[in-house]
């Protein structure tokens, strides 16, 4: 019940705005009682005046009544139950642009390590249980409570001497909840988990169906899925077998408070106490009392499963952004590309070791800079930190000598383009692949930047051409189609920063020398960073770095590298031989290659 309440005490403060709604949706909920109570009542005259005496002259007249305060309580039905609808989805639309928007600005590693599935179950299920929790759950509390007091009231009002002696059995309804809450929540917290794990076991296994298929892993894919659809099921059947014993008890006590009352009324009826019609319309009183004492305790139940869903929201809500605005920035300047770190280190967080350590380099504003090294060196760490997405541990990165702490993360971003190491795909057309690298481009704009990056020929070639459409994972387009639209993205962008982590990872070759030379071409007065294993491209760069184990071990052009760098020899050496050698031991030692198999 504590995390019920810190739970609730966390996720009200969304509800603003719809609290007005909420007292509305009560408000129905009292005016829908009062209608029921005087229907109740209006019964009681009917039996006692008009069924009792025979007497039809007594029946118009209540009956006229009934029917006006039927009307009424429809009408407020409907608008409270449709308003209560409405409240509680506005709350969970809003909510889940809460934690997405939050979920957008964590940092990399914090995807690498949760499962895309569960995340997408937190997204979806979770999302919505903590509406029970919230919305529902106040509604639910303060309507059932309202009327189960107001009901109660009404029939002590009746003959308090019978409301009394039926209430005796009230306990047993509190205890019964009681006893299954726990039960309850832990059986719904492991529905969640393994709903969360069956969907990702499905994305996993699609996603990677040609390793599958590829290796025979049929039966071990299927295999991971029954595993986890059978705790899915376990816990699922578990939670139903709860509930329903829940269930079927409190039907049972309730049997027995119908039959106490009948059994005081025979009682009193036969002593000439009480009129039938009384007796008919104390026993519906105290049957209008069970749904919301019924739903009290289910309540109970209710909010606990909901705590669940909340516990595993509040996790993403807590995972914290790697890096954030200044306080105050350093105002915007036309910036001139150089970028320089001093005394660079980081270490991922829980990683055991550092994956960059002590790097200090500078790159002069039109320079292209390569930086190569094995692999796991630290480069795409490096490219990470050059356009913050961590901020370093110690040391600085600084652009045109402020340091990126000082100014807006958008400003970073802006001015440095990144293409990351794995070619990304926006769900839309090619030419709004493109477009995304500058919001507003024109049609001439986008042309231009596809046959600079080597993909106008076979974009004119689609049979939509530039209005093809596409979507992450989908395989219209061959690796290196997509790096090329992904390369002609980030030419759009035009920043004068360019961060490129193994563009031609994907490109054989030919295709990564052609893109070389537009590269030139149009980064020409930009400063270029390009990691690299692909050292064909060594001979154009301005100066070349070479990582090993996080530390810079060397830099210089090509030709100082050849004559003292024992590592970039080494790194060179699959490139010196002869042509029809190269390509196959390339493809070898290309790993982003060997992983697209
Ligand atoms: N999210 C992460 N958490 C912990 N360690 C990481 C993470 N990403 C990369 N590393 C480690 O950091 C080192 C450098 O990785 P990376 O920069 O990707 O190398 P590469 O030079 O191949 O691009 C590797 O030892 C890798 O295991
Ligand atoms: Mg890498």
């Amino acid at each position: 019940m504590r995390e019920a309440r810190e739970a609730f005490r966390r996720f009200w403060p969304l509800t603003r705005g719809d609290r007005g709604w909420m007292l509305v949706i009560v408000g129905c909920v009292v005016v829908s009682a009062l209608a029921e109570t005087a229907s109740i009542l209006l019964f009681a005259e009917l039996t006692d005046n008009a069924l009792e005496a025979g007497s039809l002259s007594a029946f118009w007249g209540p009956a006229g009544a009934w029917l006006g305060v039927a009307a009424v309580g429809a009408l407020v039905g409907y608008l409270g139950n449709s308003l209560a609808t409405w409240t509680a989805e506005r709350f969970v639309l809003r909510l889940r642009a809460n934690v997405f928007g939050h979920v957008q600005d964590l940092p990399p590693h914090f995807f690498q390590r949760h499962r895309r599935g569960d995340l997408v179950e937190r997204l979806t299920g979770d999302v919505e249980a903590i509406e029970q929790l919230v919305v529902s759950g106040v509604v639910g509390t303060i309507s059932a409570a309202f009327s189960a007091v107001f009901y109660a009231a009404a029939a002590l009002w009746l003959r308090w001497d019978l409301a009394l002696a039926t209430f005796v059995l009230a306990p047993l309804f509190l205890l019964a909840a009681r006893r299954f809450s726990g039960r309850i929540k832990q059986a719904s917290q492991d529905e969640r988990v393994a709903d969360g794990a069956i969907t990702s076991v499905v994305e996993e296994s699609l996603g990677n169906i040609v390793l599958t298929q590829a290796y025979n892993r049929r039966r071990d894919e299927e295999r991971r899925l029954d595993k986890e659809a059978r705790a899915w099921m376990r816990a699922s059947v578990r939670g139903a077998r709860l509930s329903e014993m829940y269930e079927q008890f409190v039907e049972v006590v309730e049997t027995l408070c119908v039959l106490s009352v009948i059994g005081l009324g025979v009682w009193e009826i036969s002593a000439g106490r009480m009129t039938l019609g009384a007796l008919l319309a104390f026993a519906a009183f105290i049957g209008y009392l069970y749904p919301p004492v019924r739903n009290l305790g289910q309540l109970g139940l209710t909010v606990t499963a909901a705590t669940a869903g909340a516990e595993r929201i509040a996790e993403l809500l807590d995972a914290q952004p790697s890096v954030k605005d200044p306080d105050v920035p350093v105002p915007a300047w036309p910036v001139q590309g150089r970028v320089s770190l001093h005394g660079l280190s980081f270490r991922y967080p829980d990683a055991a070791r550092a994956s960059l350590r002590d790097v200090t380099f500078t790159v002069s504003p039109g320079e292209l800079v390569l930086v190569t090294g094995a692999s796991g060196a630290g480069k795409s760490t490096l490219s990470k930190l050059l356009t913050r997405f961590y901020d370093p541990d110690e040391g600085v990165v600084r652009l045109d000598g402020v340091p990126l702490t000082d100014v807006p993360l958008e400003f970073v971003r802006e001015n440095t383009a990144l293409l990351p190491q794995q070619t990304l795909v926006l769900n839309g057309t090619i030419r709004e692949n493109i477009a995304c690298g500058r919001p507003g481009a024109t049609d001439p704009e986008i042309e231009r930047a596809a046959r600079s990056a080597a993909a106008h020929e076979f974009i004119a070639a689609l049979p939509d051409g530039y209005g093809t459409h596409i979507a992450p994972g989908t395989a219209a387009l061959s690796g290196g189609q997509l790096q090329r639209i992904a390369i002609a993205r980030a030419m759009l962008r035009a920043a004068p920063v360019l961060v490129l982590d193994e563009p031609t990872a994907g490109l054989d070759s030919v295709a990564a020398r052609q893109i070389v030379q537009p590269l030139r071409r149009l980064m020409s007065g930009r400063t270029t960073i390009m990691i690299t294993h692909d050292l064909s491209l060594a001979r154009d760069a301005d100066r070349i770095l070479v990582v090993d184990e996080g530390r810079l071990l060397d830099a210089g052009t090509h030709d100082e590298l050849m004559t003292r760098c024992a590592a970039y020899t080494r790194l060179v050496e699959p490139w010196s031989e002869p042509a029809g050698e190269t390509t196959a031991r390339k493809r070898l030692t290309d790993d982003t290659l060997v992983l697209r198999l």
